[in-house]
């Protein structure tokens, strides 16, 4: 059985628009489990749910266990429930740690996160400047007060470097992508976490740059859409614009925004991945289905909604949106 612990919840912070980071410390007081960059806990949520969080900030530190949090608009309770409902002093059981993203030795180390996919990226982060392993971190985000762990990544390095970059400038990684990844070194290894799209992205980027596929590892950190929306079980529907009346059908591997370029229309396109916000339309009928990490569960929600072209889809079968 696997092995757990009591732990309390010590501190939260607000880590940018939409992150909380949670410290907890054990309840007996002893150290914590050693944990290694890369390894995350299940948290035992009081709702009855489990859920994987990837421990971030110093692996060196055994006082406690450091989670960031993103309240995904998709939560199915867990994030949902970390932002509304953990207090301090509260107790909760938690696995012991568990490692499926190890760093590997190398000679050097590139790291690329996307929105809260950071956080198992600064363990390394902190782990490499220890281990003096030279290391180059690039953090894609939304914008300034999007972004999570600054405090910890705002610093010096003495072995390598830390760059955020923001979409909202025109860095999103579709438009940015770092030298070290277009001129892959001997002997370097690349670790990236953060939505599926971005990781998609970077990997095809890498492989057409030379990378090898042994040299590349990656976490996703989310589902973005819930388990019924999985691609296998995406469905036609039809995306009319609302100017001209004009209709064409989305087809399951075209993204509304491919179809809408197709047919000549313009679409503002930056991150294509869900995450900056360039896209956001809209939408004048329709439920759209909503696969983008920009907006907030509650934008999803509200009577008025935009959907993201670059990514997302329709519940109904005709979506009309205000192009
Ligand atoms: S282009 Fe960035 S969210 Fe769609």
């Amino acid at each position: 059985m696997m092995e757990t612990l009591r732990v309390v919840v010590d501190a939260l912070s607000r880590q940018g628009k939409e992150n909380v980071a949670v410290s907890l410390v054990a309840e007996s007081g002893q150290p914590l489990p050693e944990w290694e960059a890369g390894a995350h806990i299940d948290l035992h949520l009081d709702n009855g749910l489990i859920r994987q969080y990837s421990l971030t900030g110093s692996p060196t530190r055994r006082d406690r266990f450091l989670i960031c949090v993103r309240l995904e608009s998709q939560s199915r309770g867990g994030s949902r429930y970390i932002h509304e409902r953990l207090k301090l002093g509260q107790t909760l059981t938690v696995s012991a740690p568990r490692n499926a993203f190890s760093l590997l030795p190398a000679q050097k180390i590139v790291l690329m996160a996307a929105g809260i996919g950071i956080t198992p990226l600064l363990a390394m982060l902190e782990s490499l400047e220890v281990s003096g392993t030279p290391f180059a971190l690039h953090y894609y985000v939304k914008d300034r007060q999007s972004t999570a762990l600054l405090r910890h990544l705002a610093r010096r390095f003495q072995h390598g470097s830390c760059d955020i970059w923001y979409s909202s400038e025109g860095n999103s990684p579709r438009v940015h992508l770092p030298a070290e990844l277009i001129q892959p070194e001997a002997g370097s290894h690349l670790y990236m976490c953060g939505p599926q799209g971005f990781m998609s992205h970077v990997k095809n980027q890498a492989l057409a740059k030379g990378w090898q596929q042994e040299a590349l590892h990656s976490e996703a950190f989310m589902a973005a859409a819930p388990a019924d929306t999985t691609p296998q079980g995406d469905e036609v529907f039809t995306i009319t614009i609302a100017s001209s009346g004009a209709s064409w059908p989305v087809p399951v591997d075209k993204t509304i925004a491919a179809v809408l370029q197709d047919n000549g229309v313009c679409v503002p396109l930056s991150c294509e991945m869900g995450i900056c916000g360039a896209c956001l339309t809209p939408v004048i009928e329709g439920r759209a289905d909503h696969r983008d990490t920009v907006q907030s569960a509650a934008e999803k929600s509200a009577s008025s909604q935009q959907v993201a072209l670059c990514c997302s889809r329709s519940f109904s079968a005709n979506l009309v949106i205000d192009l």
